[in-house]
C-alpha cells in the first residue's frame, strides 16, 4: 500500500483545562492543565489530537512522494504510522482520505486560509444559550464588566490641526438610502413580498448586467458589485417564503438568466425553524421573506489566485460587497435587510447538498417587509425607520 502525507495540515500546541477528581481530592481546585498537539487538516472534519511522537513523525513525511508503507516503516515506528493513517494525516492511495486530500490540492488553497475556513465552520451551534449566558454574565452592565472598548474614533492629530472638509452638501438619493439602511430583525410574516420586489433585489445584488467574452477569452460577468479578478465566485442560494408566485423552498439564483433554479420544495410551516437553525438560533431572522446565502466557489477564484495569500480574504470581501448592495437595494424598496456571520455552515451545506470542498457559505443575508412593531433590537439612532427610541444594537 502506497501512502503520503496529506497536502495541507497545521499543528497547534494547545493548553486546555480539564477537571480531575484526584486533583480535587489532593486539595486543589480539581482543574489540571493539559498540553497537547492539535492537527488542523482541512480535508478532515474536526480537530485531531496528536501525541508528541505522532507530530514529530508527521513532520518527517513527504506530502508529494507516494511510498510503500512497509518502506516507510523502516524509518518510523509502524504503530505511529498506523495511528497517523487512522487519523487521515497519512493517506493511502485510492482511499477516501486520499480523494478528499486530492480535491483540496486541486483547488489550490493556501494552507493557512484553508485551515481558517474549515476550522471555523459550525454545525448545530445554538447561540441562544450563549447569548443568554453572556447577558447573565454582563447583567446589563457591559462596560462595568468588560471595561471601556477601544475608542469609536482614532484621532491622530489635535483638533486644531484637522483640515475641515467642505460642507456635506444637499442630501442625495444615496444619502437617503444610507440613512435608511438599518439592520432588520423584525419581519412581517403576514405580508407577502411582491415578485417584482423580490426580483429587483436579487437582480441588483446578484444579477449579471453583461456577459463579456472578449476581455479574457472566457465568459466574464459584469455585475453591480466588484469581485476579485472579475471572477464573481459567489453563488446565491435562497430560502424563499411569503413571496408572491414563488413556492416555499430552496433555490439557486442564475445571475445571467435572472432566474430561480428550484432545488427543493419545503413545507412553509417548517421554514422559520430551518432559518433559525441555519443562523445558529437567531430566531429574529426566521420570518424573513427571503434568505440569501452567499456561497464562495473556491476553484473559480483560486484558478487564477493559486495558493495566493490574499485569495480567501478576497472571497470574504466579495461577500461584504454583496451584502451591502443587498441592504441598499432592499432599503430603496422600503424593505428591511440583514446580514449575519453567525451561521451553521455545515448544516447549510447539507440542506443545499453542497460539497464543502467545492463551495462554502460565508454569511447569511436576508430581506423582506419590516414588521410594524419593533420587538427585537434594531440600531436606529437617526430614527429613519422607527419613530421612538427602543432597544439598541445586538
Ligand atoms: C460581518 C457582519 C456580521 C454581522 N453579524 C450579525 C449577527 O450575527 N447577528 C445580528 O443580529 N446582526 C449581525 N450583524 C449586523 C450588525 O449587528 C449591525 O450592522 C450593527 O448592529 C449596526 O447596525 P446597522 O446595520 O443597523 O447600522 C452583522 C453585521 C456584519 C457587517
Amino acid at each position: 500500500m502506497r501512502v503520503r502525507r496529506c497536502g495541507s495540515v497545521m499543528l497547534e500546541p494547545r493548553e486546555r483545562l480539564e477537571f480531575d477528581l484526584s486533583a480535587l481530592a489532593a486539595g486543589g481546585s480539581g482543574l489540571v492543565r493539559v498540553l497537547e498537539w492539535v492537527a488542523l487538516a482541512p480535508h478532515v472534519a474536526g480537530e485531531i489530537i496528536l501525541t508528541p511522537q505522532e507530530s514529530t513523525v508527521l513532520g518527517g513525511l513527504s506530502p508529494s512522494t507516494w511510498i510503500e508503507l512497509d518502506e516507510l516503516a523502516r524509518a518510523h515506528p509502524r504503530a505511529v504510522l498506523d495511528a497517523l493513517a487512522g487519523k487521515w494525516l497519512l493517506v493511502a492511495e485510492d482511499s477516501e482520505a486520499a480523494r478528499r486530500d486530492q480535491k483540496l490540492r486541486d483547488t489550490h488553497w493556501r494552507t493557512p486560509s484553508a485551515v481558517m475556513h474549515y476550522a471555523s465552520r459550525w454545525t448545530d451551534v445554538d447561540t441562544e444559550d450563549l447569548q443568554h449566558d453572556f447577558a447573565e454574565m454582563i447583567g446589563g452592565r457591559l462596560i462595568d464588566r468588560l471595561g471601556p472598548p477601544a475608542p469609536a474614533v482614532r484621532e491622530r492629530v489635535p483638533a486644531a490641526q484637522r483640515l475641515r472638509l467642505p460642507p456635506k452638501g444637499d442630501a442625495s438619493p444615496l444619502d437617503a438610502l444610507l440613512d435608511g439602511r438599518v439592520t432588520c430583525r423584525n419581519f412581517d410574516r403576514m405580508r407577502k413580498l411582491s415578485l417584482d420586489s423580490f426580483s429587483a433585489v436579487l437582480y441588483r445584488t446578484y444579477g449579471a448586467r453583461k456577459v463579456d467574452e472578449t476581455t479574457l477569452g472566457i465568459p466574464l460577468l459584469k455585475k453591480g458589485v466588484p469581485a476579485a479578478g472579475a471572477l464573481h465566485a459567489t453563488e446565491a442560494y435562497l430560502i424563499a417564503q411569503h413571496v408572491e408566485g414563488v413556492a416555499p423552498g430552496l433555490y439557486h439564483y442564475h445571475p445571467v438568466e435572472h432566474a430561480l433554479e428550484p432545488m427543493r420544495r419545503l413545507d412553509a410551516a417548517a421554514i422559520p425553524a430551518l432559518i433559525k437553525r441555519l443562523t445558529a438560533a437567531q430566531d429574529y431572522f426566521a420570518d424573513a421573506h427571503v434568505v440569501v446565502i452567499p456561497t464562495s466557489r473556491f476553484l473559480r477564484n483560486f484558478w487564477k489566485y493559486r495558493n495566493h495569500a490574499k485569495a480567501y480574504r478576497a472571497l470574504i470581501l466579495d461577500v461584504g460587497h454583496l451584502s451591502q448592495v443587498q441592504y441598499l437595494a432592499a432599503t430603496e424598496l422600503g424593505l428591511g435587510a440583514f446580514v449575519t456571520a453567525v451561521i451553521n455552515e455545515i448544516d447549510i451545506e447539507r440542506e443545499f447538498g453542497l460539497d464543502p470542498l467545492e463551495e462554502g457559505p460565508l454569511a447569511v443575508c436576508g430581506f423582506g417587509h419590516r414588521a410594524e412593531v419593533r420587538n427585537e433590537a434594531e440600531f436606529d439612532p437617526l430614527n429613519s425607520v422607527w419613530a421612538a427610541e427602543s432597544p439598541g444594537p445586538r
